[in-house]
């Protein structure tokens, strides 16, 4: 297959063009570097995929590039792109919209003017609210403008997959963590001030939980689905165990030999509070079940920020 990674300087879309060179096939990274985190981090992602005859990057932003030049003779689109994070859509909704909407808009337009066989949509737990808990059909009811941005882009992706042959799958991907996750994402700071000797800030009573999902399982997931056949199908792609905040931190702060000190404020507007992925869809027809525990993932990503930060 050629596949076109959007996003894939990222932290989900590095894994996932590894993953499909590493399958042999063909990988057309797409990515425009945004400055919601830092460039560096991004071009640190691509290193190991830059190196493979296989995969070509392309710079470009999909808001703005022609894109059907981009995806003229690929088999699929995987797209990873999307500004991430709730925080800052409460104060810089142009972006999200933009980058969450508009983006998708231009490159479902592309993929149907050029015939891509399978358009696959990295959407969120965060479209559910509060509570992510229950199956797909649940209601959806997103606490902040991230998850209204990526909510309208699946609605979108239907709308025009319904109506013009576009065959499409939805992933909703639960609190993803593993190496190179993105700086402004929870785990990553706890290991960093834990490394520090700095407080780690815990918002709310700590006991808000997430069904983290190791990426190596997230990128297992998503290729099985570039294999399913697309019939417009949703799937919850989560860890299988829910852990607690105040939990995760003593599992960090284990890894890593040293005690945690702990400063409580009051919890964010839009904090998800429970997420539980239920992923039986998935199981049964993607054949794919997670198989990373957070022990043994986080022990991955503290090793990872170790040696990113030059310590092993
Ligand atoms: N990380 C998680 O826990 C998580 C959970 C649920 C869903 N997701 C979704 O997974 C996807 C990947 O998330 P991530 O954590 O890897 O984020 P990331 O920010 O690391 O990666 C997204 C990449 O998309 C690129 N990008 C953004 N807008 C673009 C545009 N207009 N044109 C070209 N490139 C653009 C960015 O430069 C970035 O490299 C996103 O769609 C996100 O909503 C992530």
């Amino acid at each position: 297959m050629r596949v076109v990674v959007t996003g894939a300087a990222g932290f989900i879309g590095s894994h996932l063009c590894e993953a499909l060179l590493e399958d042999g096939h063909e990988v057309v990274g797409v990515d425009c570097f945004t400055d919601y985190y830092p460039r560096r981090f991004k071009e640190l992602n691509l290193l190991n995929a830059r190196d493979q005859a296989k995969f070509e990057f392309i710079e470009a932003d999909l808001r703005s590039d022609s894109l059907e030049p981009i995806l003229s003779g690929c088999d699929a689109v995987v797209n990873e792109a999307a500004t991430p994070g709730l925080l800052l859509s409460w104060d810089d909704f142009d972006r999200y919209q933009s980058t969450n909407l508009t983006a998708v808009k231009r490159l479902l337009d592309a993929a149907i003017a050029v015939g891509i066989g399978h358009f696959v949509q990295a959407s969120t737990s965060s479209v559910y609210g509060a509570d992510a808990t229950g199956d797909e059909e649940s209601h959806c009811l997103p606490v902040s403008p991230y998850g209204v941005t990526k909510l309208a882009a699946e609605h979108l992706l239907r709308a025009h997959s319904e109506t013009a042959d576009l065959p499409l799958t939805i992933l909703r991907y639960f609190s993803i963590y593993g190496p190179r996750q993105r700086p402004d994402m929870a785990y990553r700071i706890f290991c960093e001030r834990l490394l520090n000797n700095e407080p780690i800030v815990v918002f709310g009573d700590g006991l808000q939980s997430r069904s983290n999902t190791y990426v190596s399982d997230c990128v297992d997931a998503t290729i099985a689905a570039l294999h399913r056949e697309p019939d417009g199908s949703v799937f919850n792609i989560g860890g299988g165990q829910e852990v607690e905040l105040l939990h995760a931190i003593d599992i960090l702060a284990g890894h890593l030999g040293v005690v945690p000190v702990l400063e409580h404020r009051p919890a964010r507007r839009g904090d998800q509070r429970r997420t539980c992925a239920d992923t039986t869809r998935a199981r049964k027809e993607l054949g794919w079940e997670p198989t990373v525990l957070p022990e043994e993932g986080l022990r991955a990503e503290v090793s990872w920020v170790r040696s990113s930060l030059g310590l092993d």
